[in-house]
């Protein structure tokens, strides 16, 4: 069985000719992290590569030097516009027509700096704390339940769509109140906002894309002002309500002040947009890894303390985001290499999380190691993800729930395992998994 996750054999590549889009590196992108981390920890390289035409990029692979990076941001500003690939210039009158009949997209949490991003991030605290994340475990058992109770009776299963995607994806349409009957629009929409994430788009799939996020804007535009009018105990009601005074330590003159409608709408478009690949593509991966330590696996059914070590070992290894931008705010140098302003940093969690200096024995899938939960897989500093307490529980209790049902979940054909082509969001592209029941 190829190692998917685990780096072995050191590619033969100088460091100069480092280019994400090749299947090489999209495939298992470790053993070149491993030379870049040893030979150019700060390594420059065409923005074209990673979907950043005309920028100088510098992919940072060092743990101590992504860590300095993400809780710098006074110098690494995450002002970096899009995480998403730029349309082409002919398309960009009819985006923009498109875009027009939804909200503006002002920059909320993941592309704000501090004091902008405090503010939003304070709020959105108030409504995503962490007794309603926790309150959401029921829900999330039971789609687990209702999933694997749809798994075909015999024969192999598309593990990705029959479990990991529609696990986030119908636990945070939950949180945000969305109905059943509107599970399958409300994908589509997840789909369109993060379809240029890392990724190069053909035209239709600009305007698909386009489209979807305007549909996804005027769905919950019509929910908020459903809320306004008739409050209920959910997330939407609580973003709506959510105000930040004095004791907050905000800045003086926006106390009180409610989140806009495009405000509202570009956080329920983050939220769904960073919880549901990211997830999905977690719980996959670490059906895989556990594949080959049917030790753990028999662990996690009864053990729930493993099953958190399993999955945080799972996160180090698989780093679903590997990797997110900042800005130079003025010349500097990192590690020794001198960066202009105006730059922009690759900061590569999934090289980090892979750095023995930090990882002994870091391609070694071990969750009996020290401080397993302290890893990158969900960043450091002001952006560090706010949504890491759900997909820990949604990863978790996916895990035990299948492990408890199965002896064994197996790829049927781990020879043909391949990763999406995606510099941001890695993610196998299929997963056909043959089960175990247990006796
Ligand atoms: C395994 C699953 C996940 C992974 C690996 C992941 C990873 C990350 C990482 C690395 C960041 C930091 C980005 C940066 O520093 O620029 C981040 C931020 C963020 N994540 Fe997650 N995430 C996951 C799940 C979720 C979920 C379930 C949600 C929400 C429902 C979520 C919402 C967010 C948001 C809104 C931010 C921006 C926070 C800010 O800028 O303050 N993520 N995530």
């Amino acid at each position: 069985m190829p190692d998917h996750t685990e780096s072995s054999a050191r590619p033969e590549f100088a460091p100069d000719a480092f280019d994400p889009r090749t299947d090489a590196v999209m495939q298992c992108p470790y053993p070149f992290f491993d030379r870049m981390r040893a030979e150019d920890p700060v390594h420059r390289m065409d923005g074209a590569l990673v979907g950043r035409p005309g920028e100088q990029v510098y992919a940072v692979t060092r743990h101590d030097l992504v860590s300095q990076v993400l809780m710098d941001w006074h110098r690494y500003s995450s002002r970096f516009g899009s995480p998403g690939s730029a349309p082409p210039a002919h398309l960009m009158a009819e985006l923009r027509e498109i875009a027009a009949g939804g909200w503006r997209r002002p920059p909320t949490m993941l592309t704000a700096d501090p004091p902008v991003h405090t503010r939003y991030r304070k709020l959105v605290s108030k409504a995503f704390t962490p007794s309603r994340v926790a309150s959401m475990a029921p829900t999330i058992q039971r789609i687990c339940d209702d999933l694997i109770a749809g798994f075909p009776p015999s024969g192999p299963v598309d593990f990705l769509t029959s479990f990991c995607v529609p696990i986030p994806t119908r636990t945070i349409a939950a949180a945000l109140g969305v109905p059943e009957e509107r599970f399958a629009d409300f994908k589509r929409w997840a789909d369109a906002s993060v379809a240029s994430i890392g990724r190069q788009l053909d035209d239709d799939g600009w305007l698909a894309a386009g489209r979807g996020v305007v549909e996804l804007q005027q769905y919950f535009a019509g929910e908020f002002v459903a809320r306004n009018i008739e409050p209920r105990d959910d997330l939407l009601t609580d973003l709506l309500r959510a105000r930040l005074y004095a004791d907050d330590g905000i800045e003086e003159g926006v106390d009180g002040e409610p989140l806009s409608m495009a405000e509202l709408l570009s956080i329920v478009q983050q939220l769904q947009v960073a919880g549901s690949e990211t997830t999905a593509s977690l719980i996959a991966d670490a059906v895989v890894l556990l594949a080959d330590h049917p030790d753990e696996w028999d662990r996690i059914a009864g053990e729930s303390a493993r099953a958190t070590a399993v999955v945080e070992e799972c996160l180090r290894l698989a780093s679903p985001n590997q990797g997110m931008f900042r800005v130079v705010n003025h010349d500097t140098e990192l590690g020794g290499t001198a960066i202009p302003q105006g730059s922009t940093m690759w900061v590569l969690f999934g090289a980090a999380n892979r750095d023995e200096s930090a990882y002994p024995h870091a391609s070694t899938f071990d969750p009996g190691r020290e401080h397993v939960a302290q890893h990158l897989a969900f960043g450091r500093g002001p952006h560090y993800c706010i949504g890491a307490p759900l997909a820990r529980l949604e990863a978790t209790i996916a895990l035990r729930t299948l492990a408890r049902a199965f002896s064994r979940v197996e790829p049927v054909d781990p020879e043909s395992l391949r990763y999406a082509p995606s510099a941001i969001l890695r993610g196998l592209e299929h997963l056909d998994v043959r089960l175990t029941p247990r006796a």
